[in-house]
């Protein structure tokens, strides 16, 4: 940590500035609680330096740029070097190892290549381990079962809405999932419940593992999660130390606390972050496996939680609760608007078959009742047949807020 935070210090002008107005240095960092007198860093601080500002190497050192589009603005821009391109490698080779898989593996990659950090990430981690990759990319589903059913991959890396998609295609051509030769999924890049694993799970007859990891402290294989326990991602430590913030004051939270996970690479060279908030909202677990530390399932992004009416919602909690009713599919969106100065809000469902009029009242009324008990919201909800609901192949967009943005 000493090491990084110096080469941070020393190459990022930036980043320097701001430790320089806090009057700190890297010969205060002595202890790793020390680390928290740091200035954070943040999405914003990337995209005010775009492209290449925070970037600590020469560019003759830089080997590959990689960017998240996000939703609002500049992409933010990420650079490596050989070096950082080899502990990706070896990170999601961890990775898959820890899920279960072996250089034995046939390893089928569904998520996007190209600037997105998932499809590339994992296709190096899973040749770094052995495995014979196929680089299938997103979309394009009826292939990707195609290949599915011809090379016969045991090990399948994908988002979970993008899966359930893919399942969905499957039975409607008259397969039974279960009886793919997928054994394990890696699933990642976006929030999902527990349910939904045990959804995927169930209808595909697999194992399923969560990875987490994003774009700015290098992509995929920051932290996953071991089959043998599957209770939350451990954190690779000996490459990113983590830390967890109250998103409001941004004070280190005591371990064990729910807050906002803030990330400190080790080892990264062409881009070191010092205290990155990634947005996504936490809590650090005891190790149980070896010794490093887990982090719970992430139960949403701070920016993407919905303050309707006051009350708080994210899109989780509504997953978690339509995948408890028997009938409905997992697909679900949510529209927000703004009514006469009122934030309403519509949960748009499908139920799993055609049902008649009055089953889908009960299932409608059923649902409302559910989300309006346990997060205390009157919503609106839209149940229509199955197949209605837009389907993803990478990220799902699960809110759609129509209204007007703050000034
Ligand atoms: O999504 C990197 C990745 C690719 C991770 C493939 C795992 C698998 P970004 O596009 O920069 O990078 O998006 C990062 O996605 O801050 C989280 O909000 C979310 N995310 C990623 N993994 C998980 C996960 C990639 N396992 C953002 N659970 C992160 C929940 C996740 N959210």
């Amino acid at each position: 940590m000493q090491h990084s935070v110096r080469h941070a210090y020393d190459r990022v002008a930036p980043y320097r500035l701001k430790c320089d107005s806090l009057g700190i240095s890297p010969d205060d960092l002595n202890s790793l609680a020390d680390i928290s007198r740091f200035p954070l860093t943040s999405k914003g601080d990337l995209r005010d330096h775009y492209p290449f500002g925070l970037t600590a190497v020469p560019m003759e050192d830089v080997v590959r740029i990689h960017a998240s589009s996000g939703t609002t603005g500049k992409p933010t821009v990420v650079t490596y070097t050989r070096d950082d391109i080899e502990h990706w490698a070896n990170l999601v080779a961890r990775c898959i190892r820890a899920s279960g898989g072996t250089r034995k593996d046939i390893l089928h990659v569904s998520y996007g290549y190209g600037l997105f950090t998932g499809g590339l990430g994992a296709h190096y981690g899973a040749e770094r381990l052995g495995c014979a990759v196929i680089p299938m990319g997103g979309g394009q589903t009826a292939r990707q079962i195609q290949l599915i059913q011809d090379f016969k991959p045991s090990i399948i890396m994908i988002t979970p809405s993008y899966m359930l998609n893919v399942i969905d295609e499957m039975e409607r051509q008259g397969m039974d999932p279960r009886e793919s030769s997928l054994k394990i999924g890696i699933f990642g890049a976006e929030p999902w419940t527990n349910s939904m694993r045990a959804e995927i799970e169930d209808r595909l007859g697999i194992d399923a593992l969560d990875i987490y990891g994003l774009s700015e402290v290098g992509g995929p294989g920051v932290a996953n999660e071991y089959i043998e326990s599957k209770n939350g991602p451990t954190i690779w430590e000996d490459h990113y130390y983590p830390e967890i913030i109250d998103p409001e004051t941004g004070d280190v939270l005591p371990e064990g606390e729910y807050g906002e996970l803030v990330i400190t690479t080790l080892t990264r060279e062409a881009l070191p972050m010092i205290r990155y908030r990634t947005r996504d909202l936490t809590r650090l677990l005891p190790p149980d496996k070896g010794p490093m530390r887990r982090m719970d399932k992430i139960t949403g992004r701070s920016d993407d939680m919905l303050i309707i009416r006051g009350v708080n919602m994210f899109p989780s909690q509504v997953e978690e609760i339509l995948l408890g009713l028997d009938g409905l599919s997992p697909h679900y969106q949510l529209l927000v608007e703004r009514q006469a100065s009122m934030d309403t809000v519509t949960v748009f469902v499908e139920s799993r078959e055609l049902l008649d009029a009055s089953s889908m009242a009960v299932l409608r009324t059923e649902l409302g009742r559910r989300i309006k008990s346990l997060i205390g919201l009157s919503t609106t909800v839209e149940l229509s047949g199955p197949g209605s609901i837009e389907r993803s192949e990478g990220k799902a967009r699960r809110v759609i807020d129509k209204r007007p943005a703050l000034r």
